[in-house]
């Protein structure tokens, strides 16, 4: 079966998970999220939004703690540089989710375990492993909202290719 990209957005349509987001959405800070190219097919805002809402989703349903995995969720990528252009002393792997959570500290205050979701959500690429089980989960949240994402990038390049060959093979006719 070919798997798509969500186009849609639930969460808008979800006003329990709205009344925890909502408001973050409004800010600047999140609003530039979306200016930023993320996994190719989407923004770095709209991949936010999956992982949180997906997390939130999940918590909720076994009875964890879905406010904290809601709003980590969509702080985890709160970062503006370019990972292809700019690069630190530690790997990306490692900075970007200790920027993040420095940027979240700015708009809100950060829990000790919304702080071990955030910083911990590249285990697997990072060794420090996580401490809380929420966090656990938005890390394979995470993993499997980019699989999705890099997937309908790969398939989008494949169709932009075709179309190309299709037209040069029309103007060499
Ligand atoms: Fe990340
Ligand atoms: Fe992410």
């Amino acid at each position: 079966m070919r798997e798509s990209i969500d186009e849609a957005q639930p969460w808008l349509d979800d006003p329990e998970y709205m009344a925890i987001v909502g408001k973050f959405l409004e800010k600047p800070e999140l609003k530039k999220l979306d200016t930023i190219e993320h996994h190719h097919v989407s923004t770095r805002l709209q991949h936010s939004l999956r992982v949180s809402y997906q997390s939130y989703k999940i918590s909720k349903k076994l009875g964890w703690k879905s406010y904290e995995t809601a709003r980590a969720g969509l702080f985890h990528d709160l970062f503006y540089y370019d990972w292809r252009k700019t690069k630190f002393a530690k790997s990306h792997a490692y900075v970007h989710p200790r920027i993040a959570y420095r940027n979240a500290q700015k708009l809100t205050d950060i829990s000790p375990l919304e702080k071990d979701i955030i910083i911990k959500h590249m285990w697997g690429a990072t060794l420090n492993p996580p401490r809380y089980k929420e966090s656990f989960l938005v890390s394979f949240v995470d993993d499997a909202v980019a699989i999705k994402e890099w997937r309908a990038s790969r398939r989008l390049k494949r169709r932009v290719h075709k179309h190309m060959r299709m037209n040069m093979q029309h103007e060499n006719n």
